[in-house]
């Protein structure tokens, strides 16, 4: 049976996804790549989960796995901008693909490099584009930084990254923004409007055992490959009582954002990134006062930069339009709605 989408109703939204392939990343490059509500101009790489070379291998394989067209992959930043780079590969694996072994491509970078490939993608389309940010946030403030005209060209930035409350990387910071925040500060402040899907809906978003498993004997590679990476990120997070039972489908959420912006209740809240060094560096600071503080009144501190922070997400109909998606590849995937249905 051909799983059904939820109907479509508008064009596709012209994105540029900027990733640290990566398990999730893996899993929102499927989700995008096969979306018919967006349409994927160009892909940019930055170390983050793990190296930048191993970064752009990575999102290689997964577009051979999804049989892509040519997408015009740059490879970006090798660092922050003023730290060095530290992976997490401790919870991505080896290869931050979760140790697949998978297949080198024959793919090939884009010449000009990630900025490049950035800029060209969102000054060149005849639509404003959405970019979204999955990665520690370099090459989108080199972006911004080199070429500010390109804001006139963005409808808006859908990023993955921060939090309301806790953090991962460290007790308070998110990883995307505490492994670059002076890069995560440029973007805030660049005064394009940002969506931020935060680790408070992001943790929430699964993909239960029984499905994945149904997933990893597809004959579709790139389902059977998220089935595999769905079962590893299961492996890694399942001490965590604030996720839900199975493998999360992380990034890929913030990318079901793009196509279904009804998916996530949003509040526009200050956001601060905290530069400090010390335990809070990294921290997204979200103001969710109602009345000024003295902060505000005696003009000790600036209010952050407004942003539409999701603070609660359907993670049922996200999850589901997840599965439709990548199962709705070329592939014929003979996961059907009785797997589906497994997971409701
Ligand atoms: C973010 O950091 C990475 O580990 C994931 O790919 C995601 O983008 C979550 O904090
Ligand atoms: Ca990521």
């Amino acid at each position: 049976m051909t799983p059904s989408l939820e109907p479509t109703t508008t064009t596709p939204t012209p994105v540029v996804l900027d990733v640290d392939t990566g398990v999730d990343d893996a899993l929102a490059l499927m989700f995008a790549v096969r979306s018919p509500d967006v349409d994927v101009r160009a892909i940019s790489c930055v170390a983050g989960n793990a190296d930048v070379d191993q970064v752009v291998a990575n999102t290689f394989a997964v577009l051979d796995a999804l049989d892509a067209p040519a997408i015009p992959v740059g490879r970006g930043a090798e660092r922050p901008l003023v730290e060095p780079a530290r992976d997490a590969r401790h919870i991505h694996g080896a290869d931050a693909m979760g140790d697949q072994g998978l297949p080198d491509s024959s793919r090939e970078p884009a010449d000009g490099g990630a900025i490049d490939v950035m800029r060209r993608a969102i000054l060149e389309s005849p639509e404003p584009v959405t970019l979204v940010p999955l990665a520690p946030m370099t090459n989108v403030a080199l972006l911004l930084r080199a070429y500010p005209e390109v804001r006139d060209n963005l409808a808006g930035i859908v990023l993955m990254g921060g939090a309301v409350d806790g953090g991962n990387a460290t007790a308070v910071a998110e990883f995307n923004v505490w492994h670059d925040p002076e890069a995560a500060a440029i973007v805030l402040a660049a005064g394009v409007p940002v969506t931020m899907y935060g680790l408070d809906v992001f943790t929430q978003v699964v993909v239960e055992a029984k499905t994945y498993e149904v997933l990893r004997g597809d004959p579709d590679p790139a389902v059977a490959l998220a089935g595999r990476l769905l079962a590893h990120s299961h492996d890694v997070i399942r001490a965590d009582p604030r996720v839900g039972h199975g493998g999360l489908i992380g990034d890929a959420g913030a990318a079901c954002v793009v196509a279904r912006p009804d998916l996530v209740t949003v509040r526009r809240w200050p956001v601060h990134v905290e530069l400090a060094p010390g335990r809070s560096r990294g921290q997204t600071v979200v103001d969710r006062r109602y009345v000024l503080g003295e902060d505000a009144v005696h003009g000790v501190e600036s209010l952050g930069h407004l942003v539409d922070v999701a603070v609660e997400i359907d993670a049922a109909r996200a999850s589901d339009l997840f599965l439709t998606t990548i199962c709705a590849g070329p592939g014929a995937s003979q996961v059907d709605d009785t797997a589906r249905a497994v997971q409701r």
